[in-house]
C-alpha cells in the first residue's frame, strides 16, 4: 500500500492500473477512521480491483473553526488500519497543494436544490466545501466508482446530484451505516462525548427506529413533535427531527415510495447525526 500526498505521483500509479484495464474505486474520508469507514472499504473491493482511501480535514466544509481545529486526526494509526484492509493507495494531500490559491480564493462548487433545509440550513456553506472538494478529489484520482455513507444522507444525495449535474463519468455507491451495540451511529466525533453523553447518545438512533415502527402517513407532525421532545427530555438540543420523502427531501405525499426519517442534535459541544430508511408501508 503507498501512501501518496502529491497529486501527480498517485496519478502516474492510477493512470498505470487504468491502463490495464482495471477498474478504480475511491472512498473519501477525513480520517479518524472506523468499523463504518471499514465497511465501505469492504463495499469498494467488491466493486472494483483498486481501492483508494483519501484522507483529508477539509477546511472549507468546517462553518465553526473550533469544530476544524479540534476534529480529531489519527493519520499514523489511519495508515495501520487501512494496511491490515488490504486499500491499493491512500492521498493524503495538504491543505496547500489542494488549495493552491488559498481557501477564499478557490472556485466554489454550489448545488442549490437539496442544500437548503436541514444541515445546509444548520452548517452554511457546509456543502459548498463538501462538494468542492469532493470535484477535487474526483478529478485528481479520476475514480470509476466512488463510496459514500447512508450515514450522511443529505451529502450522499447532493454528491449524487452534482455528479449528473456535471456530467461526472463516476458510479456513486452508498453503504450503510454501521452503529454501537446500543444503536449509536459510528463517527469520528463521537470521541468527544463523555462517558454520560455517551449513555444519553443512544437516544438518537432509538427515537428513529421509534418513528419507523409508529410510521403511519397522517401522524408525521406528531412523531416528529414527541421525538424532539423525548430528545430534548434526556437533555438534547434538536436541531432537526423530520420524516422526509428519501428521494428529494421534501414533505411525503402520494408518490413518495421511500421515507427517510433526518436527525441533527447536539449533546454537550457534540453534534450528532443520523438517519433511517424505510419505504412507504
Ligand atoms: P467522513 O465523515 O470521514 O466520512 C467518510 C465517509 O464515511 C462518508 O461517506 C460517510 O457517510 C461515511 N460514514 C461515516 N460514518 C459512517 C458509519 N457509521 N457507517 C458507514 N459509513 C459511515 O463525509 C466526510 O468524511 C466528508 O464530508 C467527505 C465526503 C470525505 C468530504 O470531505
Amino acid at each position: 500500500m503507498k501512501v501518496y500526498s502529491e497529486s501527480e505521483l498517485i496519478r502516474e500509479h492510477i493512470n498505470l492500473w487504468k491502463s490495464n484495464g482495471e477498474k478504480i474505486v475511491l472512498v473519501p474520508t477525513m480520517g479518524h477512521l472506523h468499523k463504518g469507514h471499514a465497511s465501505l472499504i469492504e463495499l469498494a473491493k467488491s466493486l472494483g480491483q483498486r481501492v483508494l482511501v483519501s484522507i483529508f480535514v477539509n477546511p472549507l466544509q468546517f462553518n465553526q473553526e473550533s469544530d476544524f481545529t479540534r476534529y480529531p486526526r489519527t493519520l499514523e494509526s489511519d495508515i495501520e488500519q487501512l494496511l491490515t484492509l488490504n486499500v491499493d493507495a491512500v492521498f493524503t494531500p495538504s491543505t496547500e497543494s489542494l488549495y493552491p490559491h488559498g481557501i477564499q480564493s478557490a472556485p466554489k462548487i454550489i448545488i442549490p436544490e437539496l442544500t437548503e433545509e436541514f444541515d445546509g440550513h444548520y452548517r452554511p456553506r457546509h456543502f459548498e466545501g463538501v462538494c468542492t472538494v469532493v470535484c477535487k478529489l474526483f478529478n485528481i484520482l479520476t475514480p470509476d466508482v466512488v463510496v459514500f455513507g447512508n450515514k450522511d444522507y443529505q451529502q450522499l444525495l447532493i454528491i449524487r446530484r452534482m455528479v449528473d449535474d456535471l456530467n461526472f463519468n463516476i458510479d456513486i455507491v452508498a453503504g450503510n451505516t454501521e452503529r454501537e451495540s446500543d444503536g449509536l451511529a459510528m463517527s469520528s466525533r463521537n470521541t468527544h462525548l463523555t462517558p454520560d453523553q455517551r449513555v444519553v447518545a443512544k437516544h438518537l438512533y432509538a427515537n428513529l427506529t421509534q418513528v419507523k415502527t409508529q410510521f403511519l402517513p397522517s401522524e408525521v407532525l406528531s412523531l416528529e413533535s414527541s421525538a424532539r421532545a423525548n430528545l430534548e427530555a434526556v437533555g438534547m438540543t434538536v436541531e432537526y427531527f423530520s420524516i422526509r420523502d428519501a428521494v428529494n427531501l421534501q414533505p411525503i405525499d402520494n408518490n413518495t415510495k421511500n421515507v427517510v426519517v433526518l436527525t441533527a442534535a447536539w449533546l454537550g459541544d457534540t453534534r450528532l447525526i443520523d438517519n433511517i430508511l424505510f419505504p412507504m408501508p
